[in-house]
């Protein structure tokens, strides 16, 4: 079995553009990796068997590591099986990106088992036909991210030390978004909040907080509680539950709550996290 570490992302600020015809919508949003993570262990086997430490997984395969191995054959015509173990650290229904970056880690570790048979350009571009967020996973690290989120821009941005807090209810990220009404949100422009951040600015902000509040009214007091502890900035963090926070503060333990110190992760091109 070879080890892999698998990223969860955050959302330093989302904008929300548009709804597009078929369904999606068209996004602007700055993304960073961080020090939060999954492993994955896997080895080319036989049959597809997938183990989690985590009871509440799907280990079948609607789980998106059998979704990129699907992917993986199809556009390589490789024929394998894939035996796979998840250990998961990463919340789900968080806005953390999971799921997205176990399939990204995936479709990475089937690449190097196969000896390369894809460039880090054609994975990131077959994974967007899996889910919206996976492709970021193969740029360094931080990127701005148009369109569905597929279009991708590297930036260097400061390195910033953070907490991710997650109360114990979830968001399902298509109900968020059904619950989004485009019209009503403020019309800023992503480019500046972009330089604002690059120039060491923490100019955070997230469109979905609002529908997601209005589906989880009690989130608005958790939000409130994070602050009163001290932190100067709480923004949620794609579709919700989990919120990053900055300043000089600690989160209490808090019963079904998870918690956990962040930093920014790098990717050097040829490497994975
Ligand atoms: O692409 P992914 O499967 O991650 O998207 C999950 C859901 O999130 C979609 O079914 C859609 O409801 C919503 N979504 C969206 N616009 C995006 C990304 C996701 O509406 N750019």
């Amino acid at each position: 079995m070879q080890t892999f570490s698998s990223p969860a992302k955050i959302n330093l600020f989302l904008r929300i553009i548009k709804r597009r015809p078929d369904g999606y919508h068209e996004l602007a949003s700055l993304l960073q990796a961080i020090s939060l993570t999954d492993t994955l262990k896997l080895a080319l086997a036989d049959e597809d068997h997938l183990t989690c430490n985590d009871q509440t997984i799907p280990t079948d395969h609607s789980n998106l590591i059998f979704k990129a191995a699907d992917l993986f054959r199809r556009k390589t015509g490789k024929k394998f099986g894939l035996k796979v173990h998840l250990e998961k650290r990463i919340p789900h229904q968080a806005g953390l990106g999971g799921g997205s970056g176990n399939a990204a880690t995936t479709l990475w570790a089937l690449n190097q088992l196969w000896h390369q048979p894809a460039s880090e350009t054609d994975l990131a571009i077959w994974s967007s036909e899996i889910g919206s967020d996976i492709p970021f996973f193969f740029t360094q690290g931080t990127a701005y991210c148009t369109g569905r989120g597929e279009i991708m821009r590297e930036v260097a941005i400061p390195e910033s030390n953070m907490w991710i807090v997650k109360p114990s209810q979830g968001l399902s990220t298509p109900e968020v978004y059904r619950n989004l009404d485009v019209s009503t949100l403020e019309l800023r422009d992503p480019e500046h909040y972009l330089k604002d951040v690059i120039s060491g600015n923490h100019s955070y902000f997230n469109d979905l907080e609002m529908p997601a509040l209005r589906l989880f009214p009690a989130l608005a007091q958790f939000k409130n509680k994070l602050i009163s502890f001290g932190f100067h900035t709480v923004v949620m963090t794609g579709s919700g539950s989990a919120f990053f926070c900055i300043g000089d503060a600690t989160p209490p333990p808090m019963d079904g709550v998870f918690s956990a110190p962040i930093s920014f992760l790098k990717r050097a091109s040829g490497a994975w996290y």
